[in-house]
């Protein structure tokens, strides 16, 4: 007799699998359904939407200054190829399993429960954190914006703890509105995320096009600025890789590309949110691939393309690291330009917000729906069709963070839980080949496991730049997931309770 779950050969184990066509089913349940209204185009703007953002407005001018000068380009290329490499896994597994959890759900259908914790938590990191990054972005410019244009600044104390404030009031009521607007619905979301995202690429375009007139070849050189031994006592702040091979902590170089590379590497992410809106897209078979891989595609190419003009427009040295790219026209005389990209760089902010706390509200309702964190938050509203409640709870929960919370060490361990994410997805590929080869993949990644293997090799490549400290705080999260799986998901698991069910 057939039972309604194959939980494998492991079923009260940590590596129960949930099967594919359960994980489909389960979006069919009435009162657990997210509406299905997205489209390829839908998907490629909601992944340029979330896509371009604090990376490339602000992380550029930091990279280039602390690691690697105009060779900043290098690195957004050495990033782009770890993305694209995980992009095509991504895009496998997208095709394949369509419902909500992205990353979480793929390796639950494929390596078991406790790899699919573990993937889940990681993510909520990536998602929650990267949502209050971008906020405490936002708010920064928006500050800047009235400041300079309107000569009003914002008490010190409501300015954030980047700036020697206490409490960013503005990054934190962005998240309030930006979670009411979540709960409304997807499909106006992804209409507001249209227009913003039409303003965001024309301000990159025009710093590409009109930057281009103002290049000096002489902030070209040295294109690679020579390694430099970094200050005495950043000790924690070393990349794991030089600490580990024992070199002594440098800053530029040929590794300071790759230390870059693992800092801009936020400018990327964002095109694994679009595989969390699986359940939502009409026709996730065709339409998951193009729009992942769409996504990238643009954004790589208007990143290069955008470090290469600042960075010849400025000295790398003296590049801003709060808003380089308004600050390299200003330092050409063009304050129209720079006002005009604040502005841009202020509206297009909202949408990158916007769309991971989407994310983040997506795969804590697959988690919650499958019984590992409590099902209260799997309710869908009876109008909107949203999962409301746990948008509610992690948008307030998201919005104190993002006010008492500063930017750049925030983005680096959001970068190293994506990258372990893109690990367990590349590995899932593989193990998904082996398990279910009969399943139907619109899309397939091409040389398996080749592609694969160096998708995982290229991240952990990455992993191993961040500095050891980001290191230090990721294990203390993943540690922290680990007793919440085991005091409460484990015992609770809807698959590991049907499982057992079944037998009787
Ligand atoms: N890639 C997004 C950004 O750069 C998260 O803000």
């Amino acid at each position: 007799m057939s039972t309604q779950q194959d939980t494998g050969p492991d079923k009260d184990g940590l590596f129960r699998t949930k099967t594919v066509e359960q994980s489909i089913r389960d979006t069919e349940e009435p009162e657990h359904a997210l509406k299905k209204s997205l489209s390829a185009w839908d998907l490629t703007v909601f992944g340029v939407g979330v896509i371009i953002g604090t990376g490339i407005f602000v992380l550029t001018g930091i990279a280039a200054r602390n690691n690697a000068g105009p060779a900043t380009a290098l690195s957004f290329v050495a990033a782009g190829i770890v993305c694209a490499l995980a992009a095509l896994c991504y895009a496998e597994f997208a095709s394949t399993v369509p419902v909500a959890g992205s990353a979480y759900t793929f390796s639950y259908a494929s390596i078991g429960e406790l790899p699919a914790w573990i993937i889940g938590w990681d993510l909520v990191l990536e998602f929650a954190l990267g949502t209050a990054v971008v906020a405490v972005g936002w708010s920064g410019y928006v500050r800047n914006l009235m400041s300079t244009n309107l000569g009003w600044d914002m008490p010190v104390a409501l300015s954030g703890p980047d700036e020697g404030g206490h409490f960013d009031l503005l990054a934190f009521l962005l998240v309030l509105v930006l979670t009411a607007i979540l709960v409304v619905g997807t499909k106006l979301s992804a209409r507001i995320t249209a227009i913003v995202v039409a303003i965001k690429v024309t301000v990159v375009l025009m710093v590409i096009i009109a930057g281009l007139f103002f290049i000096k070849a002489d902030n070209y050189s040295p294109f690679i600025p020579p390694a430099e031994p970094q200050p005495v006592g950043s000790g924690l702040h070393a990349p794991l890789i030089q600490v580990l091979f024992g070199f002594d902590p440098t800053n530029f170089g040929v590794m300071g590309i790759f230390t870059a590379a693992s800092l801009v590497f936020f400018a990327f992410i964002g095109f694994d949110v679009v595989a969390t809106a699986a359940e939502e897209t009409r026709n996730p078979q065709r339409d998951m691939p193009r729009g992942i891989l769409g996504s990238l595609l643009v954004c790589t190419v208007l990143y290069v393309a955008v470090t290469l003009v600042v960075t010849g427009m400025q000295y790398y040295k003296e590049m801003s690291a709060t808003a380089p790219l308004a600050e390299a026209f200003k330092s050409v005389d063009q304050p129209f330009f720079a006002g005009a990209i604040s502005l841009g760089a202020a509206v297009g902010l909202i949408t990158v917000s916007m769309i991971l706390l989407l994310g983040q509200t997506r795969v804590f309702f697959a988690m919650s729906r499958d019984g590992l964190l409590p099902r209260f938050f799997s309710i869908t509203h009876p109008k909107f069709r949203t999962p409301y409640r746990a948008t509610v709870v992690l948008g307030v929960v998201i919005a104190v963070i993002a006010g008492f919370t500063s930017l750049e060490k925030l983005a680096e361990l959001v970068n190293i839980g994506t990258l372990f994410a893109f690990v367990v997805v590349a590995l899932g590929v593989i193990v998904l080949r082996r398990t279910r080869p009969d399943l139907h993949r619109a899309f397939r990644t091409p040389w398996v496991p080749v592609i694969p293997i160096l998708s995982i090799a290229a991240s952990l490549w990455l992993m191993l730049n961040l500095p050891t400290e980001t290191w230090l705080r990721f294990a203390i999260w993943m540690a922290l997931g680990f007793v919440v799986y085991f005091v409460y998901g484990r015992g609770h698991s809807r698959l590991g309770r049907e499982g057992s069910k079944a037998e009787y």
